[in-house]
């Protein structure tokens, strides 16, 4: 039995890093690159596993080397991968990610491939109703994620959805979820405030939780993050290191604060791991791989 389940997307990340990110029409020499794995949901799950979290990975790949890549790295990382479903019909999909290596920053196109044709037949729900917490993000179908999340509230699991990349979601997706996780991007997306300190995060979050979401954490990349349930708020900075790639930071911080959350740790820890997490995941090159372990972070 899996603690934790991940529905969402596997893309091999094809990443270059550089001195600069290159702009319309323009040629950059980069200087190094990594192809790993990638996809929100794959690096939530990574990130679990990495900490000692028992994690189960929904998916859809497709029948090649990128598809077989994925099977290897997951199972490598311990995270089961049962409730794949592997078509003949799909490719499996990939990420093209440049990195400006002085800033971490980067910019990202994502071909999923397989996953955006996953539908609610293909996926086994009894191991989500054999969990204690699901965790997805917004890379998969909707109408997919709603059934799952829908699954899930039923059957008494706590639901964490990180929604990336926004998009409009209809009313009764937020009644679904216990902890929202928008960047401040997203934020802005779903309530139209823009973020430029914490008493514009804490005006953003009521807005959310006056939508029907029950927690909101907003993160803020380098000026940290804020949680506000409407009656405890907390502000965090972000933890001090030198970024050199911020891809997957925040799968890096939702996975590591659902694994938090399942040992129990009270909230203002779980938000101080998972935030140590996030950072210390740009201090590498590549998403999934860059993903910290538990020695790590002690
Ligand atoms: O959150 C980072 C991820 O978003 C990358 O790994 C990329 O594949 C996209 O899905």
């Amino acid at each position: 039995m899996s603690d934790i389940t991940v529905l969402g997307i596997f893309v091999a990340d094809i990443s270059f890093s550089g001195e600069k990110i290159p702009t319309t029409g323009e040629t950059v020499l980069g200087d190094s690159y990594n192809i790993g794995p990638g996809g929100k949901g794959c690096n939530q799950a990574i990130a679990i596993s990495r900490l000692g979290g028992k994690v189960n990975f929904i998916s859809k790949l497709g029948n090649d080397d990128y598809g077989k890549l994925a099977i290897n790295k997951l199972k490598k990382d311990n995270i089961n991968t049962s409730n794949i479903v592997i078509s003949n019909k799909h490719k499996t999909g990939v990420a093209g990610i440049h990195v400006d290596r002085n800033t971490g920053q980067n910019a990202i196109t994502v071909i999923r491939g397989a996953p955006a044709s996953l539908t609610k037949d293909e996926i086994d729900t009894s191991i989500i109703k054999r969990s204690k917490i699901f965790l997805t993000q917004l890379e998969i179908p909707l109408d997919v994620t709603f059934h799952c999340l829908t699954v899930a509230k039923e059957n008494g699991l706590i639901n964490i959805l990180n929604p990336a990349p926004a998009c409009e979601l209809k009313k009764d997706f937020f009644r679904l979820v216990d902890y929202f996780t928008p960047n401040e991007t997203e934020a802005e997306f779903y309530t139209g405030v823009k973020i430029n300190n914490e008493k514009d995060a804490k005006s953003s979050a009521q807005k959310l939780l006056n939508m029907g979401i029950k927690k909101v954490i907003i993160t803020l990349g380098e000026k940290g993050l804020f949680f506000s349930d409407g009656k405890e708020e907390i502000y965090i900075n972000a933890s001090p290191v030198k970024a050199i790639d911020t891809t997957g930071a925040g799968d890096a911080f939702n996975g590591s604060f659902s694994f938090a959350l399942l040992k129990g740790k009270p909230i203002k820890e779980c938000l101080e791991f998972a935030n140590k997490a996030a950072g210390l995941s740009t201090t590498k090159l590549g998403a999934g791989d860059g993903m910290p372990f538990l020695k790590d972070l002690s």
